[in-house]
């Protein structure tokens, strides 16, 4: 062999694995849905160099492993926030506005006259920035709230974030994260896809995602040609530093982020009061037409930031001081032309609407949900008849009722009530206290069928690879009788018998398969589709069971002692471990090697204040919240944001608020900070910690 020239055999597979990781790059990046595993992208991508080192000739300008500190194995890397990133209740109307007002007011009186600050929403990426010293030092995105992806270098091209602060305005902490929008213009948005188009090159569907795919890359020189931009609205500091923000309300903040130098929404505005927010609303509405970005609708913050500690966070998501106010959402009117019934994973009949086409801010809708038989009867939903539709936002269109016009004669009929699943023709059932009917039918196809989708979903067991497409095959050619067969049937050998796979796609499928089997116990128990029991559910049985054989084995009132589990999903739990044919499921998911274990972190059985719920609420004379929250969860003890009658102590500091009254009226005993010292100062080796006396 020469070791000039390399063989044509080594340029093509080069030239197919730059094609493969374009591909990947282009699905995970800019589609958001990847199609292949992690570990398959870094073998392609440790193949193509290898070659290349091999054969030097074969290294192109435009291949992947020349981008700029491209980091193959892992992509973007994971960064945690100071604290988390938030979301936003929503408010649809005035009167849900005023709502918000008043369940505030409940809590902290003075919100009705202190003032509010309203900002446009803009709908773009939340991100978080870190100057330290007034240094740009870290940029990242939302990621789930805790933990996002560190895209420093790419926000470093963006001309609207200053690398560093200016020093002449007001003194900044010496640590801080600044949050905010980063957003595409739609000017910019719009010339980039006509240039995009005429190169060939696929298009963006909205700004939004352009700007997502944008900022999450991994070379920066991609980032730095696309048109973004950024406004600054809100501040974190770090919790255990001790610095304060030399502002006292919202709109002060806002003055500050622009003194620094930082991109600041010209159109926010201060209003004194809830009437003065909707007068400025219904201007901003009618006008958003003329902005070049893209909104959602409009954030109204509570001024005083004093306020937002004593009116607290709901679950540890969305903050009461701040809800955004949406658009009113698009209505139209069109045909009903039938009412179709599919069968979900827990057997609930869900009635959907088929629809004439019609086109609804924007977007032409076809299909749209009915929420159960009651609601089509209540309402009057006839099919064949003219009917109301509305679509908001991102969530699934819904008939609102019929488009009754007047002297106009009714001809449609009436939806019968299923009495049988149209799936399997079992007999339905409609459980006390539901307006849900359901197919009890665990064996039903329809059932088992939607049972694998949200088994392989992202969610669950995240199997790339397996979609309803393939699903539907698997289920035509009998393989798969439940979620466990997943694990025995779907061999190599077995895929390479199907149309439609070759040797490559069922090797990828087949290490998919066996990849989804370490997704952990959690994500193992949402898997199986218990009615009721959600992602959220599932993360807290996991970790207070610690195994599945402990979870199934327990019993209604062991299921719903635990925080957070209410009656119905524990009544729902236990009555699915009754059925044979689960326990079937689960000891063959068990004997293919699927975790379900987990350690359990949270709660040591030795801590001295383990099985106890603390709140942390006022200022404390020396701890921060989170070094007291640090403090109770070392010890065993789980904190929590609320005041419920499942707290076990109330940690009370100066000026605390509506939490301590709330812990008075429950009867729920209080503690200092001192006491709760004293306490932890206790042999944890001594008894097990008393949970129903008050501490000291
Ligand atoms: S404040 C604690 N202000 O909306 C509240 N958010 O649904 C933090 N957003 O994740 C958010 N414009 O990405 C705030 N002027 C604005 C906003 C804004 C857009 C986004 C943000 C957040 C989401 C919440």
């Amino acid at each position: 062999m020469t070791p000039s020239a390399p063989p044509a055999e080594l340029a093509a597979r080069a030239a197919e694995l730059r094609d493969q990781i374009d591909q990947a790059n282009h699905d995970y990046h800019v589609l958001d849905a990847p199609k292949i595993s992690d570990a398959e992208y870094d073998r392609l991508f440790r193949e193509l160099k290898e070659l290349e080192a091999a054969h030097p000739e074969l290294r192109t300008p435009d291949s992947p492993t020349q981008r700029v500190g491209a980091e193959p194995a892992s992509r973007l890397e994971k960064t945690e926030h100071l604290a988390p990133m938030l979301s936003l209740d929503n408010a649809f109307s005035p009167e849900e506005l005023r709502g918000w007002e008043t369940r505030n007011a409940r809590m902290v009186a003075e919100v009705r006259t202190a003032g509010y600050d309203v900002e446009p929403k803009i709908d773009g990426l939340a991100i978080a920035l870190t100057y330290r010293d007034g240094v740009l030092v870290k940029g990242a995105t939302r990621g789930n709230g805790t933990i996002g992806e560190e895209v420093t270098r790419n926000l470093r091209t963006l001309r609207d974030i200053p690398l560093r602060l200016r020093r002449d305005g007001i003194p900044f902490p010496a640590l801080m994260e600044v949050r905010g929008e980063v957003y595409m213009s739609i000017s910019g948005f719009a010339e980039m896809n006509v240039r995009r188009a005429a190169a060939g090159e696929s298009t963006f569907a909205n700004p939004r995602n352009a700007a997502a795919g944008a900022v999450r890359q991994l070379d920066p020189s991609i980032t730095a040609s696309r048109p973004l931009h950024f406004f600054a609205y809100a501040v974190e500091l770090d919790p255990r530093a001790g610095d304060r923000l030399p502002v006292a309300t919202q709109s002060e903040l806002l003055g500050a982020l622009r003194s620094w130098g930082l991109p600041v929404n010209p159109l926010a505005t201060h209003c004194d009061d809830l009437d003065g927010v909707l007068a400025w609303l219904e201007g901003y509405e009618r006008r958003r037409g003329e902005l070049d970005y893209e909104v959602d609708g409009a954030v109204v913050k509570v001024e005083p930031l004093r306020l937002h500690e004593e009116l607290g966070v709901v679950g540890g998501r969305e903050p009461r001081w701040a809800t955004a106010y949406k658009f009113a959402p698009d209505i139209a009117e069109t045909t009903l032309n039938s009412i179709e019934i599919n069968v979900g994973r827990t057997g609930a009949l869900n009635p959907y609407a088929v629809l004439e086409p019609v086109e609804i801010g924007g977007v032409v809708v076809r299909l749209a949900t009915l929420h159960n038989f009651e609601d089509i009867e209540r309402k009057g939903i006839r099919v064949g008849e003219r009917v109301l539709v509305k679509r908001a936002g991102e969530v699934i269109p819904q008939v609102i009722g019929p488009a009754v016009h007047e002297g106009e004669e009714r001809k449609g009929e009436k939806f019968p009530v299923p009495t049988e699943c149209p799936a399997c023709g079992t007999p339905v059932e409609r459980p006390e206290d539901e307006v849900m009917l359901y197919c009890p039918n665990s064996a039903c196809p329809a059932r088992i069928y939607w049972g694998l989708v949200h088994f392989a979903s992202r969610g669950a067991m995240d199997i790339r690879g397996l979609g309803e497409e393939r699903i539907r095959l698997f289920l035509e050619r009998g393989l798969l009788g439940d979620v466990a067969d997943v694990y025995y049937r779907l061999t190599r050998e077995e895929l390479l018998g199907l149309e439609g796979f070759k040797e490559k796609s069922a090797s990828n499928l087949v290490a998919a398969i066996e990849e989804s089997k370490t997704r952990g116990l959690a994500r193992a128990l949402f898997g199986l589709g218990v009615r009721h029991v959600g992602e959220h559910a599932a993360e807290i049985l996991a970790r207070h069971f610690g195994s599945i054989d402990r979870i199934l084995n327990a019993s209604v009132e062991e299921l719903e002692a635990v925080h957070g589990i209410g009656h119905t999903t524990a009544e729902a739990l236990h009555a699915f471990a009754q059925q044979d044919r689960n326990l079937e499921t689960v000891r063959k998911l068990a004997a293919a090697g699927v975790v379900l274990v987990e350690e359990r972190t949270s709660e040591p059985a030795t801590g001295l204040l383990s099985g106890e719920t603390w709140v942390v609420t006022g200022t404390l004379p020396t701890l921060s919240r989170t070094e007291a929250t640090e403090l109770i969860e070392g010890a065993g003890g789980r904190v929590t944001g609320s005041v419920t009658k499942k707290t076990s102590y109330v940690l009370v500091g100066e000026d605390a608020g509506s939490k301590l009254q709330k812990a008075q009226e429950l009867g729920i005993s209080t503690v200092t900070e001192a006491e709760l010292r004293e306490r932890l100062a206790q042999s944890p080796a001594g008894d097990p910690p008393p949970t129903d006396t008050p501490v000291p």
